[in-house]
């Protein structure tokens, strides 16, 4: 890869962010396009991210991802926010402007939905109901996507009752889509009726205990899908294809939520492809030992 004196800046901002799959994936994309670009780590510590964000476009970036724990404190630090991600309440891409202005987007919900067109490409026009697992930062981007994407129903269940009900307030009333939050124990009841089940709990990742979650009750011709990628065949994914369920694996929400941000800063849409999949999937390079 030869990066020139006029080579196109981006990277993502995190803290820490040495855990992120961004710099491969975006770097991937400017050589696979033959771009003179570079994707770099940038790590930044909370106290720093104000004067980071004043010095990004004046240092030539033409933006930058967001990871943990920024998404929501960029939200005040970007002069323009897209409408999703200010329900969302987070930002995971800015977009440098022509005059070095910064507006913030939230790509996450839809690029699940990108993923979701790929593998089943009806889902639109036969999901009325969806059932979200979980209440965190994902099922947040999730819903509110789900719902500007006009779902007729929406059940959140959650551990945690009280989060789950706090998104269900904070969806409000701006749709005509009945939202609603049940509580964990009736998960396997929920199912009924379902046209879509996703996944947005950290269960059934490397690490973590698999989702205790009986399928019965769901209709045969749903769809399920997750989050988690690795994974990338969760228990809950192979449960479902055992029993003829279309299902949807997490890693395409990850290399979608990435198109948008890397069409600007690249200046050509990036095509997710099963060779950009591979790449996410390959271990990471041992590091050299010392000595
Ligand atoms: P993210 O921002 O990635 O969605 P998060 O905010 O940590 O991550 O949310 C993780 C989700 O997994 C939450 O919905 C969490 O439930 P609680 O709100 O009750 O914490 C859910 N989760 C994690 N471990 C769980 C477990 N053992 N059983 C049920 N839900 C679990």
């Amino acid at each position: 890869m030869t990066i020139s004196g006029k080579a196109r800046l981006a990277g993502v901002l995190g803290w820490p962010v040495g855990h992120s799959k961004s710099p491969l994936l975006h770097n991937f994309w400017f050589e696979r396009h033959g771009l003179d670009g570079v994707y770099v780590p940038l790590p930044v510590a909370p106290e720093d991210l104000a004067p980071v964000m004043r010095a990004l476009p004046r240092m030539g970036f033409l933006g930058c991802n967001v990871t943990l724990p920024h998404k929501a404190a960029m939200l005040d630090l970007v002069d323009a926010v897209d409408p999703l991600a200010a329900a969302i309440g987070a930002v995971n891409t800015v977009l440098v402007g022509d005059a070095g202005s910064l507006t913030g987007y939230n790509t996450d919900g839809l690029g699940f939905l990108a993923h979701l067109d790929g593998c089943a490409p009806d889902w639109r026009a036969a999901t009325r109901r969806v059932v979200l697992l979980g209440a965190g930062g994902a099922a947040r981007a999730l819903a509110f996507t789900f719902l500007a994407a006009g779902i007729h129903e929406l059940a959140l269940v959650n551990r945690t009752p009280e989060r789950a009900a706090a998104l269900v307030a904070r969806l409000g009333d701006q749709n005509d889509a009945a939202v609603l939050a049940l509580p964990w124990a009736e998960r396997h009841r929920a199912l009924e009726g379902a046209d879509l089940l996703v996944n947005t709990t950290s269960l059934g990742m490397v690490g973590q205990p698999a989702l205790d979650l009986d399928l019965a009750a769901l209709p045969a011709t749903a769809i399920v899908a997750d989050i988690v990628y690795t994974p990338l065949s969760t228990p809950l994914l192979s449960e479902a294809r055992r029993r003829g369920h279309r299902t949807v694996d997490g890693l395409g929400m990850l290399l979608h939520q990435a198109v948008p941000g890397f069409t600007h800063w690249g200046g050509t849409r990036p095509v997710v492809d099963e060779a950009t999949r591979r790449l996410m999937l390959a271990p990471p390079v041992a590091e050299p030992k010392a000595g």
